[in-house]
This record gives structure tokens, C-alpha cells and sequence, in this order.
């Protein structure tokens, strides 16, 4: 067979430097390809001319779960997984934790650089007055059952806040753009509250503006009498939002992306990604753990726990371990669990944490865990703090949908503005039945 080169190379500019390409013989045709690589991928399209005739579709990539392929270009935070590394816009999270706050976080990974002293009062005062919520959410929320996930209470009313700005849909006028994002970041701290009033059948609190962010947040969610909050768990809760910021292209993030891809409001879009972090494999993880160190219940049951977790397939896992990026430890999770002792001073230390420690003590010598790179990631000391904050764990997942919010925003927002993007849409390999007349009811076996 002939050996014919056919290819997008011959679109290469001419001048500049040189390029890198990569070169693909297909077996079946013999022709030889070569294709543009660019940061370190080649766009999936090339392959489409990859055909062995005119009435073939043209060769795809098969990639369930996106294992391998890049959705998009980014330039909000960056992760090296086999070092541990984790950046908003170029920062170091370690750094971020200890010299920032939130607020100022959010800022950053928004409009790519943190802010001076005049942005930053005027976007702390702006989304200190965004705080409240139409009196018409308190009628939603009374129509859940009173043992209602707050999860469940969040999707609904995030999603339900499109009814009430109906501007927000004209996505590509920036100015309106920037009121969601606003009023999405000072909201749903609210929503979130409101959420477990109602599950305690306490009345709502209100937002106070001369509070921070976090500090806010605590009072509306525990106030009874002269609560006053605690500026040590205030502290934590802040940087626990930070480090749950952002975390580039993970589940809930991609939802956000691909629902904002048909350019819905992102109220709409928020709301799917609150229910993709819902799940037990993302954001409801760090609820797992808790319920995962309560029933292990004490020490000498660790081995039988680790070793039904080596021998299930799979089926038992061993929760707050492995990530789909870091092959390493997670550096948020170093940082809460020093955080964890400043926390403890305050609250009394959880009894769970002796368990979680030896856990993380055996796994980390354990053959499989170590061949498998499974380290602690941020959910497994999180839920540690939150309960000894009294948070129930039901409000674990909806502490990290507070924090990623940010996130997810800078993450749409990036997409709405990118010529790239259009409406995610996916092939499939398809491989069911060939076409075949239907057949009447009747006459079915
Ligand atoms: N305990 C025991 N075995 C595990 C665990 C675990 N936590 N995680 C992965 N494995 C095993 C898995 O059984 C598989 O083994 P084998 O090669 O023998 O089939 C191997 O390690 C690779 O696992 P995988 O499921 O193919 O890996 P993944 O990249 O698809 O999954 C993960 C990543 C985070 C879903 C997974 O590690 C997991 O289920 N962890 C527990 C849940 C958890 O803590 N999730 C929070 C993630 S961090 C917060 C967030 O981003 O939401």
C-alpha cells in the first residue's frame, strides 16, 4: 500500500518557529498523518479527516469520564498532581490560606488579580449588601419536608433565584454577568443557612453586614440568644471556603461549564453543579467520611475495615482517599489538618481524629494504597472540623458548595467569553441495533 501523507500540517503558517507535530499512520489506509500538537494536546477535530473513504464519519477519541482530554483552556488554577501543587491564578493555596481571606480569594480568581485596598472595599460592600434573599424563598423552603437534605434545599432555591432575575438570562452582556456572580457569592451563604434553620425549625437569621463573609455565614447559621461568633472558627471557616474555591475541571465544575454551554442563566447552571457535588464521589464525600469513621467506632476495628477495602473490587472505599488528579497528598489537606488542632483548641478534641490518624497511618504504609497513590484528599479531615464546629453532617457538602461557588463563577465566566467553546455536546461510540421494523404489541414475544 501506497504511503501518502494527507494532513492538516499543510495548513502549518509559514515563518515562525518551528512547530510540533504528530505523526499518525493509519493501518487500515496507510496514510500517514500529521497533526498540530499544541500545549501538549492535538485537537480531537484533526482526527475527524482520519477517514477510509468518503462515506466514513472520520476517526474520534473514545474517553468516557474525560480521563484524558482537556475540555477547555483555562487560565484560572493550575494542579500538579504528582507533586501536590495546587495555585489560584498563580498563587500558591499554602499562601492564600495563611495571608488572605475569601472574599479576596474570590476576587482573584474572578478577575485574575488580587485587588488594592479600593476594589477590595468596594467588592466586600457590594457583596456584603447582597446578602439577602426575596421573603418568597422563606415560602419555599416551608414546603419541605422537615428532614429535607439541605442539598436538596439548595439546588431548588439556587435554581429558583432565576425566577426572581429574570435579566440574568442575557449572559453575554457583562454588566449583567457581573450582578449574578455577585448576588450568586452573597447569597447562597444565606440559602444555606435558611436550609438548616429549617431543618431545626429555628427561626431565620437575618445577614448583618458589619460581619465578615464567614463570620456571617456562623451567625446566621447558630445564632440563639447573644451568640457571638468565635473569630478561631471564623478564621477556619474561611479558609476552609478558600482552599474549596476553585479546583479547575472537576465534576461539578464541567457541569457548570456544559450547562452554562447552552447559555441558560447561570442560576440554572449553579444549581446542576450543586447537584453534581452533591454526589458521594465529589462533594458529599467528606458526609462519608464522618459516617465512614463512626461506624469503623474505634481503633482495633481499623485492620478489618482496610482489609474489607483491599478485598471488595472496589465496592468499599476507604473515603477522603484517592483523587482522580493528585497521585500525592492533597495540599489542602495538609492544611487542614494543621489547621484541625487550632480548631480543637476551641471546640474539645474530636474522638474521630484518633481514628482518622491511624487510618492515615496504616493506609500510607499499606502496599495498596501506596501502589494505587492513594493519599488523604481534602474531605478527610474536613468533616472532622465541621462537626466539632456543630455543624450536622448533612451540611458538610453544602459548606463546599458555599466555598466552590467562586469557582464555579470564574469557571463560566471564562467559558461564556471563550471563542472556543460552544455547546458541550459529546459523540458516542454507538452500539446498539441496526435499524428494524417495530413490531405491534400483539405480536411481541
Ligand atoms: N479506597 C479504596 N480503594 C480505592 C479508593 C479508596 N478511597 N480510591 C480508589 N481506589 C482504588 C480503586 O478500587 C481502583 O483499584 P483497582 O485499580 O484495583 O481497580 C484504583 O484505586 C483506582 O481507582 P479509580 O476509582 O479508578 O480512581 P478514580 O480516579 O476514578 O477515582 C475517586 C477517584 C476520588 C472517585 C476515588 O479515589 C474515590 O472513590 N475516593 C473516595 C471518595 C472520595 O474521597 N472523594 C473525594 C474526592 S476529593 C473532593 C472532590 O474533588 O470532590
Amino acid at each position: 500500500m501506497s504511503t501518502q501523507t494527507a494532513s492538516v500540517a499543510e495548513k502549518k503558517p509559514t515563518g515562525g518557529g518551528p512547530r510540533e507535530f504528530l505523526s499518525i499512520t493509519d493501518s487500515r489506509t496507510g496514510k500517514v498523518y500529521e497533526l498540530p500538537i499544541e500545549n501538549g494536546t492535538v485537537k480531537a477535530l484533526d482526527l475527524r479527516q482520519i477517514k477510509t473513504g468518503p462515506e466514513d464519519f472520520g476517526l474520534m477519541t473514545y474517553d468516557p469520564a474525560f480521563m484524558n482530554t482537556a475540555s477547555c483552556k483555562s487560565r484560572i488554577t493550575f494542579i500538579d498532581g504528582d507533586k501536590g501543587i495546587l495555585r489560584y491564578r498563580g498563587y500558591p493555596i499554602d499562601q492564600l490560606a495563611e495571608h488572605s481571606n475569601y472574599l479576596e480569594v474570590a476576587y482573584l480568581i474572578l478577575n485574575g488579580e488580587l485587588p488594592n485596598l479600593a476594589q477590595y472595599a468596594a467588592w466586600a460592600d457590594e457583596i456584603t449588601h447582597h446578602t439577602m434573599v426575596h421573603e418568597n424563598i422563606k415560602d419555599l423552603m416551608a414546603g419541605f419536608r422537615y428532614d429535607a437534605h439541605p442539598m436538596g434545599m439548595l439546588v431548588s432555591t439556587i435554581g429558583a433565584l432565576s425566577t426572581f432575575y429574570p435579566e440574568a438570562k442575557h449572559v453575554h452582556d457583562p454588566a449583567v454577568r457581573r450582578d449574578q456572580i455577585v448576588r450568586l457569592i452573597a447569597k447562597i451563604p444565606t440559602l444555606a443557612a435558611f436550609a438548616y434553620r429549617h431543618s431545626q425549625g429555628l427561626p431565620y437569621v437575618y445577614p448583618e453586614n458589619d460581619l465578615s463573609y464567614a463570620g456571617n455565614f456562623l451567625q446566621m447559621m447558630f445564632k440563639i440568644g447573644n451568640y457571638k461568633v468565635d473569630p478561631v472558627l471564623e478564621q477556619a471557616m474561611d479558609v476552609l471556603f478558600i482552599l474549596h474555591a476553585d479546583h479547575e475541571q472537576n465534576c461539578s465544575t464541567s457541569a457548570m461549564r456544559g450547562i452554562g454551554s447552552s447559555e441558560v442563566d447561570p442560576y440554572s447552571a449553579a444549581a446542576g453543579a450543586v447537584g453534581a457535588l452533591y454526589g458521594p464521589l465529589h462533594g458529599g464525600a467528606n458526609e462519608a467520611v464522618l459516617r465512614m469513621l463512626r461506624e469503623i467506632g474505634s481503633k482495633d476495628k481499623i485492620p478489618q475495615f482496610i482489609k474489607e477495602c483491599k478485598e471488595s473490587g472496589g465496592d468499599v472505599r476507604l473515603m477522603g482517599f484517592g483523587h482522580r488528579v493528585y497521585k500525592n497528598y492533597d495540599p489542602r489537606a495538609k492544611i487542614i489538618k494543621k489547621m484541625a488542632d487550632q480548631v480543637f483548641e476551641v471546640t474539645g478534641r474530636n474522638p474521630l481524629l484518633d481514628i482518622a490518624l491511624e487510618l492515615e497511618r496504616i493506609a500510607l504504609s499499606d502496599e495498596y494504597f501506596v501502589k494505587r497513590k492513594l493519599y488523604p484528599n481534602v474531605d478527610f479531615y474536613s468533616g472532622l472540623i465541621y462537626q466539632a464546629m456543630k455543624f450536622p453532617v448533612d451540611m458538610y457538602p453544602v459548606l463546599f458548595a458555599i466555598g466552590r461557588m467562586s469557582g464555579w463563577l470564574a469557571q463560566w465566566q471564562e467559558m461564556i467569553q471563550d471563542k472556543d467553546q460552544k455547546i458541550a455536546r459529546p459523540r458516542q461510540v454507538y452500539l446498539g441495533e441496526g435499524e428494524r421494523p417495530f413490531v405491534p404489541m400483539t405480536s411481541r414475544k
